[in-house]
Formats: C-alpha cells, structure tokens, sequence
C-alpha cells in the first residue's frame, strides 16, 4: 500500500482517505498548508494510485480492513480518521469495526446511506461505459459533477492533475470500486453509537453527497460538529482548502 507522510511524527495524526476515483494527492492543499505539529498520513486505496490493485474485485469492508492493516503496520493504536465521500464510506465502515482505534472522525461530502436502486443502476450503467469505451468520457462526466459549477468552467488549479490521476487508474480498479460502493451496507443505524469527536463538512454546492445528508449525519452523531464550505461542491477540500483548513485544524486543535 502506497502512503506519504508529512509533520510530526510524534504528534497526532490524521490518516486521509481519498474519494473516488482519485488518489492521495487530492490532500495536497491539506498536505502543503496545514502546521506541522500533527503528523499526517495519506494512503492510495487499493487499486488507486500507486497501491496495488490486484483483480479489481473489492468492497468497503475490504477498503476498511486495509486501513486497520495500515495502522497496524505503521505501529499506530489510535488515529483521527478523515474520509471524503468514498473515503468517507470507508471511514463510516471503520467506525463500526474498530471503533477503538478511533480518537476522532472527520466526514467530508459523504454520507451514511446505502445506494438507492437508482443510484446502483447508474453505478451499472458506468461499468459498463467503461468496459465498453474505456474510462475517459466517464472521467469528463465525473470532473463535471464534482465540481461547483464556477469552479469548473474556470478549471480551477488542481482540475488538470486530477483529471490525469483519473485516468491514470487500471479500469478494473474503477469498475471494481463503483461495484463496491454499490453493495456498501448502510451505516446510519451505527451512528449514535459514534461516541468519539466528529466534525462533518460538506460543500454548500454538493451535489452528490447534499448538505441534507451531512445534516442528517449531524442530527445523529451526538456532540458532532457541522461545518458547511462555501462556494465549493463536492471536494470541497481542494474547491476552498481555507475554510475546509480552518475546520479541520480548529477540530484537531480540539483534540489535541
Ligand atoms: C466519491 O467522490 O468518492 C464518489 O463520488 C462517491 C460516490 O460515487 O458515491
């Protein structure tokens, strides 16, 4: 598994997880700006990146066993644990399995529910297009929904090295990851059972992970926090790293 780290080594640290279908450097604007008092670690999941992908054949459990693997490997108990959509179902997963090796959460433009039959229709009709043409017109579709609309017609930075990471992954991976996310349990029972700090962001203009289901999330995770980014869509952490920094370090400053 492919990870880079940055910081402190002996501060607190922060595993990133990245969404779909990306890889680590979509941290670079938390990487590059944030202090170095923490210690920080971000990981390719599992076909993405430079992390191995085998088969392509993969589920959220899988992704969530590999992160526990990644701790363990890094000799790390407990970590806060910061997952953005995909990363973010990976995150709500391990929450439910080893809630103890959590010592805070952050769910960035995710959300707790399972795909509605709609939602896993469109995910088959993806696989399909890819198997079919390959993954660049689904990868021109993908850069148009994540996006707040402004962001994207001004091809804010960060657009076109996204954009070669997208199409930089084996197709099986892609495929085997929409398949996953397809048949991810869903994790909104589990969440008053969440008894560790939580900080929720979301951008105002997601359109694929809404502020309804951040505030859904808010309302059962007792103590948590809600923070919404303005003028960013769905990776709101690269639409506007300042406000999305500024959430993230006032809640780690919490923590620490
Ligand atoms: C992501 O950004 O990880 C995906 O858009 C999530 C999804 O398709 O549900």
């Amino acid at each position: 598994m492919h990870y880079i780290t940055s910081g402190d080594r002996h501060g607190l640290p922060i595993i990133f997880i990245h969404g779909f279908p990306f890889d680590h450097s979509m941290w670079e604007p938390q990487l590059n700006a944030l202090p170095d008092k923490y210690y920080y670690i971000a990981y390719d999941i599992r076909g993405f990146g430079k992390s191995e992908g085998r088969d392509g054949i993969n589920t959220i459990e899988q992704f969530a066993d590999d992160l526990e693997t990644l701790m363990k490997n890094l000799s790390m108990e407990k970590a806060v644990i910061c997952g953005l959509s995909m990363g973010g179902y990976i995150a709500l997963r391990f929450a439910e399995k080893y809630p103890q090796r959590l010592k805070g959460l952050v769910l960035a433009d995710t959300r707790s529910e399972q795909d509605t039959d709609e939602a896993r229709l469109k995910r088959a009709g993806q696989v399909k297009e890819i198997s079919k043409s390959g993954l660049d017109d689904f990868v021109d579709g993908m850069l148009k929904a994540v996006f707040a609309d402004k962001n994207f017609v001004q091809n804010i930075s960060g657009i076109p090295q996204l954009k070669r990471v997208m199409l930089s992954h084996d197709p099986k991976s892609v495929k085997g990851a929409l398949l996953a996310m397809a048949a991810r349990t869903d994790t909104t029972p589990s969440l008053p059972d969440i008894k560790i700090p939580v900080l929720i962001i979301v951008g105002e203009e997601d359109k694929i992970t809404p502020p309804e289901s951040a505030q859904k999330m808010h309302g059962m995770i007792a103590g948590s926090e809600l923070t919404i980014i303005p003028g960013a869509g769905h990776l709101s952490n690269m639409e506007n790293p300042q406000a999305f920094n500024n959430a993230l370090l006032t809640f780690l400053d919490k923590l620490s």
